[in-house]
């Protein structure tokens, strides 16, 4: 006979296993939602990355990883050599300046030592110093400190949407609106009403909050979604960045497991699924630029270990997949925050929001928009933006920091905004996918004229470079690319920006450089190939060398050098 308590017993039990089955379908759900690759799993990539032995090529492997022959190994030995050569010659002073700092500045270290895959970083250090010194900048180009012109393809790392003379211009003008206040904190400068207005503007949101970086907003942009909805979690996508505050950066470069964020694959029924049915998603972060390659890291030179970059922009695909997630969050009240920090003000003067005609709750900003200073901002809708509960006295949400809303920043920013508001400044936006869309078709046009594998993959101003065969050296070309005066940031040919108002003139230069540097690295040998040389087999082989370092296999048959925990001395390259 059942008892009251047994009653009580089964269905207690009947409730527990309801309970675990859902926990495992939204369990499953989550992980049918993972990109499959290793930037979709953020604790299985920290836990390989720790794993990863050093090793490293001198010559001769530095010139035969691929297995080339002896004809070809030689070719390249003796372009490397000369490549060496023209370096030392061309940048001795910027070269030395930036040894000379390297010791101290744990940066340069990091950079220069990333800019290529690492079997082949020690080499290169050693050999190809060509230094990261500038004294100037004017127009398109950018001076080192040998007197060397360089076309700048850095872009400043997105900040330079307009030219360089043009932020002097606003730094200048700025800091004469704000001098007679100065660095005063804490009390505002009249410009800053005129920067919140324009915000508004360009927002179409009603409350802006001053920061000191991107990084910043994004942190306070996610903080104000998990205090207003009273959720933990935080999506963001597959490969996408968000700045280098640990919960958005779950993934390898953070120490500690970032438990609050779910990494979703970009462009996924699946991950719609999981916003549409957890409870726990406070906010959903956009980075645009994803739209150029959707679920991949950004993409690095040293990252560049075969030819499988791939990147293509589809503009209405990616306005689809915006909709999508603009539908679920407003069903499900999570935050949308577009994190504008690169995209805004490169793509349209309404920046992404006006580009894709898709609104956000939040929008994150940086870089262009400090006039050439560094700042972040965030623009909200009032209800997301308040940091206290008018009935909780106590129940404050938190931010502060101490140079927010700096004067000169306000006044560098004041000179953006105007400059943005001029019918001069809005007719630079007037046809500039089309210009762009151009431009790379005519470079692509004249790479494969040149019979060189490489092409270019652009979204709008920011381009990378893709090869088209097989090869383990596709890294080489940023130091051709630079013997031929053109500067590229630490990331190499995986980010090439560009003023959205570049002359054709100084295009037309920059195409010819890009064009004869390829050629010249073609004719070096480093893009031998042979029909047995895949993609699949370099990563292959790779991976046989990576177990030989780590003492598990044999496989490869060929010598590599462990770390040996000291190096030879190095320069920045
Ligand atoms: C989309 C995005 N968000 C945030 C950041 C971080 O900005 P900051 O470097 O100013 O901290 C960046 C920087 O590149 C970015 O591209």
């Amino acid at each position: 006979m059942n008892t009251p308590s047994s009653v009580a017993l089964i269905v207690l039990g009947t409730l527990a296993a309801l309970w675990l089955l859902l926990r495992l379908k939204q369990r499953i759900e989550l992980s049918r939602a993972k990109h499959r690759s290793l930037a979709g799993h953020a604790r299985w990539s920290r836990r390989l990355a720790k794993l990863l032995p050093h090793y490293e090529f001198d010559d001769p492997e530095f010139f035969t990883a691929d297995d080339a022959p002896r004809d070809i190994a030689q070719a390249r030995r003796g372009a490397f050599a000369r490549l060496a050569d023209l370096f030392a010659q061309r940048f001795p002073r910027t070269a030395a300046a930036s040894a000379e700092i390297e010791r101290g500045v744990s940066d340069v270290q990091f950079t220069a030592r990333y800019r290529v895959p690492f079997q082949f970083s020690g080499h290169v250090r050693r050999h190809l110093k060509a230094g990261n010194f500038l004294q100037s900048s004017s127009g398109a180009t950018v001076t080192d400190l040998d007197g060397n012109p360089l076309y700048d393809l850095t872009g400043s790392y997105g900040v330079n949407v307009f030219g360089y003379d043009f932020y002097k211009g606003c730094i200048e003008r700025g800091a004469r609106l704000v001098a007679d206040l100065g660095p005063v904190l804490g009390g505002y400068h009249p410009v800053l009403a005129y920067n919140v207005k324009r915000l508004r503007e360009i927002s179409g949101l009603d409350e802006v909050s001053f920061h000191m970086s991107g990084t910043e907003a994004v942190m306070q942009a996610v903080r104000l979604a998990r205090y207003h909805t009273r959720r933990t979690h935080v999506v963001r996508f597959c490969g996408a960045y968000h700045g280098w505050w640990g919960d958005v950066q779950p993934g390898v470069g953070n120490p500690i497991a970032a438990r609050e964020t779910y990494t979703l694959a970009d462009m996924s029924e699946a991950s719609l699924r999981v916003l549409r049915r957890r409870r726990d998603i406070a906010c959903v972060l956009i980075n645009p630029l994803q739209a150029m390659h959707p679920n991949a890291n950004a993409p690095s030179d040293s990252m560049l270990i075969d030819s499988g970059r791939a990147a293509h922009f589809d503009r209405a695909a990616y306005r689809e997949w915006l909709m999508k997630v603009r539908d679920v969050c407003t069903a499900r009240g999570i935050v949308l925050i577009f994190d504008e920090v690169f995209m805004g003000f490169r793509l349209a003067a309404g920046g992404a929001q006006e580009y894709f005609g898709v609104r956000a709750d939040m929008v994150t900003y940086g870089k262009t928009l400090g006039g050439g200073l560094p700042v972040g901002v965030v623009c909200g809708r009032r209800d997301l933006m308040k940091r206290f509960r008018e009935d909780r006295p106590a129940d404050v949400c938190f931010a502060r920091g101490t140079f927010n809303s700096h004067p000169y920043v306000m006044g560098a920013m004041h000179e953006f905004l105007v400059a943005l508001e001029s019918e001069e400044f809005r007719c630079k936006y007037a046809g500039l996918d089309t210009c762009w869309d151009r431009r790379a078709g005519d470079l692509n046009a004249q790479l494969g004229g040149a019979g060189v594998p490489l092409r270019v993959a652009h979204f709008s101003t920011v381009w990378s470079l893709i090869f088209t065969q097989p090869s383990r050296y596709n890294w080489m070309l940023q130091f051709y690319l630079r013997a031929e005066g053109l500067a590229l940031s630490w990331v190499g040919t995986g980010r090439l920006i560009f003023r959205i108002d570049l002359p054709d003139d100084a295009f037309a230069e920059i195409s010819k450089r890009i064009v004869a540097a390829a050629v010249a690295m073609h004719r070096d040998g480093w893009w031998w190939s042979a029909p047995e040389v895949t993609n699949q087999t370099i990563r292959r082989r790779v991976r046989s060398e990576t177990l030989r370092a780590l003492g598990l296999s044999r496989a490869s048959g060929r010598s590599t050098h462990r770390a040996s925990g000291r190096e030879a001395p190095s320069s920045t390259s």
